[in-house]
């Protein structure tokens, strides 16, 4: 059976708000422009055929010396066809959308050479790596176009799923929603010494989530309701759209990276099975949590573990995300349901190991370590009180130092909080001890309004008083309009400079 989206007519009214309705599979469509842009529920459950493979990233090929491994990155514009009809115009880096996906171990020595072959002045920030501020590839390292930036660094962190995109000054949102990012896996022996499902693309499978919607010629528009930044109304997985995935084996571990700008998600299989989240943000959990609802923000990751019998279907949806809010979450997608990946089962599957009961133990940070508390007021585009400055050191850290941090969102905006360079434990969610899913190593964390948060964490390895490291909230958009701040890490002792150098011909739009 052929299924196709039609696409609006040119000239359709509000394209940016124009939604396809499909009763059927192979039942005439119709568009229909929605009165109310960003405040109607959009839902895709029971309209998908999953007639496309879902396309998995190829691993890139590193040249590797030993412990020394460098990769070759480069931003391209092109063409990509998601859709019947015209191809979108897209951006990606070794490909006309999305990356290939990096891998390296503990201990390698990476230097990733990232040349910009697009027209415009860009970043490449590696999310959840430990690393000099010099290489995190925020909005004070730029990569002009034709230039090719070099940072290095040794991978001193557990197995995680990280990944990277760009982080450019005031047009982050735009740079991403083009398609330029990545996930970049990271491997130790504490992780591979575990029975868990690790054959790349067989079952262990990347799933990239985002939205994006179609307008003129297939091409990205944004449907943008108030301050919520881009929510499209199609959901791609690693740029599939409409995807299935062929399942071999018993169990299937699905690394999934909310690398849409402003939408959460709610992870639910369409017959409510129980699955195993395995792994957050920054590593294994200390034991597998099981669940049938997951919530995750932008910039979050979150390993499942997923079980199948021969020959069933399950599909992976997203279903009305609760952003803990009545009224002030709606427009990053609390009344919004998906249709996300279907899983088709062979008639035999491979037998997969029973999942462990423990994975890796979590090294606590002990409260009586603590030498800074700090607040983080989440304002409707502020952080306490100030919007991003290039120029402006907002916190100074000592190098090797336990700070707890604790964030606030007293507004009614939701916001999904992103430290560079640490990651944290969750030491409480308004007041009340974290939940199992929450018990193990983040680097971003969605943060209701109404809710305090705390977290724990260790700022170490990499003192330099002349480059910061940013935190900021993952909505793109709210990133982009200043929900964003700068810290520096010094050696104890010593004093920054009052401002960031940030050089005399930088373009920051103002
Ligand atoms: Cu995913 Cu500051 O970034
Ligand atoms: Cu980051
Ligand atoms: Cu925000």
């Amino acid at each position: 059976m052929h299924f196709a989206l039609s696409r609006p007519s040119p000239g359709s009214p509000s394209q940016g708000c124009v939604r396809r309705i499909g009763a059927a599979v192979g039942v005439a469509l119709a568009v229909v422009a929605l009165g109310a842009c960003g405040s109607s529920p959009v839902s895709t459950v029971g309209e998908l055929d999953f007639a496309n493979p879902l396309r998995i990233p190829p691993l890139a090929e590193p040249d590797r010396d030993g412990n020394r491994v460098t990769f070759d990155l480069e931003f391209q514009a092109g063409t990509t066809r998601f859709l019947d009809g015209p191809a979108t115009d897209t951006w990606g880096l070794n490909g006309s959308y999305l990356a290939p996906t990096l891998r390296a171990r503990l201990g390698d020595q990476v230097t990733v050479h990232v040349t910009n072959s697009v027209d415009e002045t860009t970043t490449l920030h590696w999310h959840g790596m430990h690393l000099p501020s010099s290489e995190d590839g925020g909005p004070h390292q730029m990569i002009e176009p034709g230039a090719t930036w070099s940072p290095s660094w040794t991978i001193n962190q557990p197995a995680a799923t990280l990944w990277f995109h760009p982080h450019l000054h005031e047009r982050t949102a735009e740079h991403v929603y083009r398609g330029a990012a990545g996930m970049f896996i990271l491997d130790d022996p504490a992780a591979a010494a575990l029975d868990l499902p690790d054959t790349y693309g067989v079952d262990d499978i990347p799933v990239i989530v985002q939205d994006r919607s179609f307008g003129r010629d297939n091409q990205f528009t944004r449907r943008e309701p108030a301050n919520t930044g881009i929510l499209g109304d199609e959901i791609l997985i690693n740029g599939t759209h409409n995807p299935h995935l062929d399942v071999t084996t018993e169990l299937v571990r699905l690394r999934v990276l909310n690398a849409s700008n402003g939408r959460l998600y709610n992870l639910r299989f369409d017959d409510h099975r129980p699955y195993h989240l395995i792994a957050t943000d920054s590593g294994l959990l200390p034991a597998p949590v099981e669940m049938t609802d997951l919530r995750m923000a932008p910039g979050e990751r979150a390993e499942l573990v997923v079980a199948m019998r021969p020959g069933e279907r399950a599909v992976l949806q997203s279903v009305e995300p609760d952003l803990g809010t009545s009224s002030g979450g709606r427009g990053n997608g609390s009344h919004d349901s998906f249709d996300l990946l279907q899983l088709r089962a062979a008639d035999h599957l491979e037998s997969s190991a029973t999942l462990p009961n423990q994975l890796v133990p979590i090294d606590e940070l002990h409260p009586n370590e603590v030498v800074a508390t700090r607040s983080f007021e989440l304002g409707n585009d502020t952080i306490n009180g100030n919007k991003m400055d290039m120029e402006r050191v907002d916190l100074v850290v000592e190098n090797g130092a336990v700070e707890v941090w604790e964030i606030t969102n007293d507004h009614g905006r939701p916001h999904s909080f992103h430290p560079h360079l640490i990651h944290f434990l969750v030491l409480d969610v308004d007041g009340h001890p974290p939940p199992p899913h929450l018990s193990g190593w983040k680097d971003t964390i969605y943060v209701p309004p109404g809710e305090t948060i705390r977290v724990i964490a260790r700022f170490d390895g990499y003192p330099d008083p002349t480059v910061p490291y940013m935190f900021h909230c993952h909505i793109l958009q709210h990133e982009d309009d200043g929900m964003m701040g700068q810290f520096v890490v010094i050696e104890p002792g010593t004093t920054p400079p009052d401002r960031i150098d940030i050089g005399e011909d930088h373009d920051d739009g103002h």
